[in-house]
């Protein structure tokens, strides 16, 4: 990386963020704690998304202390419809640890933000480096991408990191880094053809100088997916329902879910499961398939309405009045599909 490159780099950037950066809710604020919120809200979310979710969860919980005296539900609540809810319940107990061990006021540096949950390495530069200016990168995806192709580089995310500190303007490092983010969500995108004619950086971009925009960035070994079959119980009086709480670890952790056996079950299975809870039977109603994509395994699920004459207190499960499901209990979306059978 010559110092010419670099120079260019920093300058286009800066330039291209003071005239055309959007004017996203996060950017009008300092406060560390906000720039948390949309940060971690923006890791698996668009941005377009993700803004009402801000504005709302911001209004309702403006502080570290509100966050973390909010309960766990109304988090959840905040969250529904996000997706991956660890995100949220590790910001509640790194909040708890802000309140009681650093008297509420959050890290400045992003070596003391790394210690708190659910904050690494490209969390902790995006805060540091735009609530406090610290010089230090935040590489995602986006970052990864256009850095790759700029440099013509093709190293993983992780082994970028550390030529990043290389490459920082020494001050507006927040902008710097927010920059490259934006290039990457709105010109330098990952398909095959890019708004390359649109970009700052196009005079002196490697990969468009020598045709890789294609094969950069380097893409990530392949997970291997696996795939899960479940069978859904919607268990009804048609007044109530029953549903359980996940465990507090692993996939969905503490969300609400309707029972969900494993394999894929026969009608007479079913029949024999609901027997066995002290249930009785009156019909059952086949409802349509759905499947859910976690980042490294498929549910594939049937799913059945199974109405019963006899509601009775269960041990592993909560019956819940219908209007009570709606307003006080949060479901993954992956249950969006069935709502329609207990509105
Ligand atoms: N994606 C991740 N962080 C972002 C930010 N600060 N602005 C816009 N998009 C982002």
């Amino acid at each position: 990386m010559n110092k010419l490159t670099i120079d260019y780099l920093q300058s286009s950037l800066l330039d291209y963020y003071s005239s055309f950066a959007r004017d996203l809710p996060w950017r009008k604020t300092k406060d560390p704690y906000k720039i948390w919120v949309s940060e971690i809200m923006l890791q698996q979310t668009q941005v377009k998304t993700v803004i009402p979710y801000y504005e709302r969860f911001i209004s309702k919980l403006p502080t570290v202390l509100a966050l973390a005296s909010a309960h766990e539900d109304e988090l959840l609540k905040l969250w529904e419809g996000l997706g991956y809810y660890s995100r949220v319940l590790n910001m509640h107990k790194a909040a708890k640890m802000v309140v009681k061990e650093l008297n509420g006021m959050m890290p400045h540096t992003s070596k003391d933000l790394l210690k708190l949950p659910g904050i690494g390495l490209y969390t902790a530069g995006a805060i540091a480096s735009i609530a406090f200016e610290e010089r230090i990168s935040a590489v995602d995806g986006n970052v990864h991408r256009v850095l790759s192709r700029y440099f013509g580089l093709s190293l993983t995310k992780e082994a970028l990191v550390p030529l990043m500190y290389e490459i920082l303007p020494s001050k507006r490092i927040g902008d710097f880094n927010q920059a490259i983010m934006e290039i990457g969500a709105l010109i330098c995108l990952p398909s095959l053809n890019p708004n390359c004619q649109s970009c700052p950086l196009k005079d002196n971009c490697v990969a468009l100088d020598m045709n890789l925009i294609d094969s950069l960035p380097l893409k990530p070994k392949k997970l291997i997916r696996t795939k899960e079959l479940y069978t859904l119980l919607m268990i009804t009086d048609d007044a109530s329902y029953y549903l359980q709480k996940r465990p507090a670890k692993g996939l969905l952790a503490n969300l609400w879910e309707f029972p969900l056996l494993k394999g894929h079950l026969s009608q007479t299975e079913i029949i024999n499961y609901v027997q066995s809870l002290g249930l009785k039977m009156l019909k059952m109603m086949e409802l349509p398939n759905t499947s859910h994509a976690f980042t490294h395994k498929d549910w594939d699920i049937i799913a059945y309405k199974v109405t019963i004459i006899n509601p009775q207190p269960l041990n592993d499960f909560t019956l819940v009045f219908k209007d009570d499901l709606l307003k006080n209990y949060t479901l993954s979306s992956l249950f969006n599909k069935y709502q329609e059978y207990y509105r």
